[in-house]
């Protein structure tokens, strides 16, 4: 299996129950409604913050899972965090094509994908491999070229730590800590990544300083036009798979990692389909697509424009009139980029809520 592929054989042997993992006593920990922690959602986002039944989101918990983000004891030799391929800065993404910040320096097989607004993410990984966050964390905490951690080991380091043990009880009302509530932990904490406070968002919702340029405006009538069917809504992604063109061939090699969505699902038509990407952040989160083929925004125009290559599955919108591709002009193309741009969220990348707390200028209070 290739990536979180151990973590995917972990969660179906605790489906199996031959593992504990998800199966802690969380009945005790099912804070009060009181207590459950909802952050503000920008109402052109969504309604509210999504979570699951089994881990309402608390003060004490996101606060806990925000540590074990960026703790490289997290990793079997201390020196990997989740941060350290989520980096905030970058919108939670890593800036490189093929990661090599794992514990074996061994490049990984997919590019880093960001975690903004993961929480309305139905699918996650780039062929939706994984269905809740909870049960995805196993996998990068476990696998060979991510954190190389044995589950087991990490909870006995956790619980002779000086401040878990502690840290965990206030979250979770429990003296013993499990994997399950790592997991939980962590998962809390991303789904507090909310970004919606970019200039488009401002325009959006008619507040102050929310002025697009007319050229931005074109950009975003071109956007509307070409994209927004698959980067569709304000979260920019209709949380679905699409073949937008990048390959004619799909080997079969590396037990089929390139089947994407096909590899998952076992259909022939979802071959070459990888998850539609959010695009809020898309400056600071090249290169781009599930490899990282393209270092700019640029390329990936050209790639619509011009670049679309056919197979079997490539999405219908991509071949109008008997013609690959997206019919744009070289301006069109500078519209659409400049449109993008503004959907940077500076207030997001700089929110001390979602910076590392082991810095001094990110602590609260
Ligand atoms: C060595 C780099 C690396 C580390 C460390 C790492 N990740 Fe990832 N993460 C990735 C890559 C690469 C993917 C995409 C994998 C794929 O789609 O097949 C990913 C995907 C994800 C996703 C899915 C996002 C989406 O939109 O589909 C989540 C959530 C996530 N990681 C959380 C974490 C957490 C939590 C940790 C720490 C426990 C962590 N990651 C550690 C590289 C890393
Ligand atoms: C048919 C659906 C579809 C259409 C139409 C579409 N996209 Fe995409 N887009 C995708 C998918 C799917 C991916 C991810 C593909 C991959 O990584 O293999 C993607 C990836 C991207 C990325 C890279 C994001 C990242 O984080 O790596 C950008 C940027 C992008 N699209 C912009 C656009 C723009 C601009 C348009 C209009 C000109 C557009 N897309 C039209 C489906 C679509």
């Amino acid at each position: 299996m290739f990536f979180h592929g151990i973590g995917r054989i972990l969660v179906s042997l605790c489906l199996l129950q031959l593992v504990s993992c998800d199966s802690a006593p969380y009945q005790q920990s099912i804070p009060n409604q009181e207590t459950i922690y909802l952050p503000e959602v920008p109402v052109n986002l969504a309604a509210a913050l999504p979570y699951p039944e089994r881990n309402p989101p608390t003060k004490e918990g996101v606060a806990l899972g925000r540590m074990l983000f960026y703790d490289p004891i997290l990793s079997q030799n201390g020196t990997v965090s989740c941060a350290s391929c989520h980096q905030p800065e970058k919108a939670f993404t890593d800036g490189v094509a093929l990661s090599r910040a794992g514990v074996s320096g061994a490049p990984l097989q997919r590019h880093v994908p960001t975690l903004v607004n993961v929480a309305w993410q139905d699918g996650l990984f780039w062929d939706g491999g994984a269905k809740d966050i909870e049960s995805l964390t196993f996998g990068p905490l476990t696998h060979p070229d991510e954190m190389g951690q044995h589950v087991k080991e990490l909870v006995q380091k956790l619980q002779q730590h000086e401040q878990y043990p502690q840290l965990f009880k206030k979250a979770f009302q429990t003296d013993s800590i499990t994997s399950a509530f790592v997991t939980r932990a962590l998962a809390q904490f991303e789904r507090t990544l909310i970004s919606g406070n970019s200039r488009y968002d401002r325009y959006i919702r008619n507040e102050a300083q929310g002025t697009l340029t007319s050229y931005e405006l074109e950009g975003l009538s071109l956007f509307k036009k070409h994209c927004s069917n698959c980067h569709s809504s304000d979260l920019f992604t209709d949380n679905s798979y699409h073949n937008n063109g990048l390959d004619s061939e799909f080997s079969d090699a590396n037990e089929a990692l390139h089947f994407a969505r096909g590899r998952i699902t076992n259909q022939a038509a979802d071959i070459g389909k990888y998850k539609t990407p959010t695009l809020r952040n898309i400056a600071l989160t090249a290169p781009y697509m599930h490899d990282g083929r393209f270092s700019t925004l640029e390329e990936v125009l050209d790639h619509y424009s011009t670049g679309v290559t056919y197979s079997p599955s490539l999405a219908l919108q991509l071949q109008q009139n008997n013609k690959l591709g997206i019919p744009l002009s070289s301006s069109d193309k500078n519209k659409i980029v400049s449109f993008l741009l503004t959907l940077t969220d500076s207030s997001f990348i700089q929110d001390k809520r979602y910076g590392n707390p082991f810095k001094t200028e990110n602590q609260l209070q």
